[in-house]
């Protein structure tokens, strides 16, 4: 088997990487570990940036996102009960954001990549890059009980956090910065009619919760607990009960309903430097993650992904491989800017460990910065709905 470019993984990277190339011409071969079904119906985060929803728009994989994403002008932070919104399209010169959901951006790009004759192997296992400091690295991977070896011009990882491409780049080449939070999210989905219009991110003593919506019929709702804490301690009468405390505002109602989905997630920042070596070359969560606080891992991905497009681009069709050179420099960029915001949002909205009154103190300077400060709005407002790819 051969292909110009070799993409481990079908999550939004890899798949928005091959859908990309195929815009330019580039041929290229998706290996999943996991079944199509299951890499439709995995539940992820929701929301695009402005420019993600463009891209997939310009590059004619928009259709859906258009007809059942739901756009939002702004988001609401809270603190202990008090509701600020933030004016998106007011602070930013009308840019948005559209909440969709990621598995919904998957099936949409796993329909146009096989409509348009391109090549997803699922159910591969143990994906290997191989020769990767070469100028012929192939790809070992298990397909219907058969061996099988794709020959490549570059590997594009986008395997994600626990994938196995960064693991074969060697020792010593890799610095790897990070940090784990002290919180985890208990995610929930319901069918119900979501009780706001726009997201709730809300600080609670008791602990962070955010309201987010899928669609008219089904809400999103997460509660911070300890990353320790076993989701068989979580009944569905204690979550709603959790959130109707900490989502709690004058005037405001919360309707509850079935939860059909829960799980639990770490949360942890990380990035490794740099983001490539030799032929292969990492995105998305293979590269970074970020707390989910910022809504950023998806939009992260698909920032990554645009720019070894274009590098690829002008490799194949001209020759030029300096944006391949630059690649990582090009990613790092974004992901550091990206891992401040969600940081600071993460900070921003958790309860935070006891014994540390500084902290708490600082804390609630923030909360009231953010809360009386068009300036601060504004650069919440600038991050939340992404900088500009250039
Ligand atoms: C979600 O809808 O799942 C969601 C929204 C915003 C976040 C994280 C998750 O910051």
């Amino acid at each position: 088997m051969q292909t110009q470019v070799g993409i481990v993984g079908a999550g939004p990277a890899g798949l928005v990487l091959s859908h990309l190339l195929h815009v330019e011409g580039i041929d290229s071969v998706v290996i999943e570990q996991r079944s199509r079904s299951y890499v439709e119906t995995r539940i992820r985060a929701g929301v695009l940036e402005q420019g993600s929803t463009d891209l997939l728009i310009e590059t004619g994989v928009g259709g859906r996102m258009l007809a059942e994403g739901a756009v939002h002008d702004g988001v609401n932070l809270q603190f202990n009960g008090e509701r600020h919104r933030i004016d998106f399209a007011r602070l930013t010169g009308g840019r948005r954001i559209t909440v969709y959901g990621q598995q919904e951006v998957v099936k949409d790009l796993i329909a146009a990549r096989l409509d348009a004759g391109g090549t997803i192997l699922f159910e591969a296992a143990d994906a290997t890059p191989k020769d990767i400091a070469g100028e012929h690295p192939t790809i070992a991977f298990r397909h219907q009980g058969t061996d099988h070896e794709l020959a490549c011009d570059v590997i594009a990882g986008c395997d994600g956090f626990h994938g196995v491409c960064r693991g074969v780049i060697p020792a010593g080449v890799l610095s790897e910065f990070g940090r784990e939070y002290p919180f985890g999210w208990l995610g929930v989905l319901a069918t119900v009619a979501p009780s706001t219009d726009e997201l709730i991110y809300a600080f609670h003593e008791r602990g962070f919760a955010l309201h987010s919506l899928r669609s008219p019929e089904l809400s999103r709702l997460y509660v911070q607990v300890d990353p320790s804490d076993d989701i068989e301690n979580w009944s569905d009468e204690r979550i709603w009960e959790e959130l109707q405390l900490r989502l709690a505002s004058p005037g405001w109602t919360m309707t509850e309903g079935p939860i059909i989905e829960k799980a639990m997630t770490a949360m942890r920042s990380y990035v490794c430097e740099p983001m490539q070596y030799g032929r292969l070359y990492l995105a998305g969560d293979a590269a970074h993650i970020v707390p989910p606080t910022g809504a950023k891992g998806m939009n992260l991905a698909i920032a990554d992904v645009t720019i070894l497009a274009r590098a690829l681009a002008d490799w194949f069709h001209r020759g030029d491989h300096s944006g391949l050179d630059d690649y990582s420099d090009r990613c790092l960029g974004r992901v550091w800017r990206v891992q401040d915001f969600s940081n600071t949002m993460t900070e921003l909205l958790h309860v935070l460990p006891p014994g540390d009154p500084f902290a708490s103190r600082v804390q609630r300077a923030k909360q009231r910065y953010v809360a009386t400060s068009q300036a601060m709005q504004h650069t919440i407002a600038e991050n939340y709905v992404g900088l500009p790819l250039d």
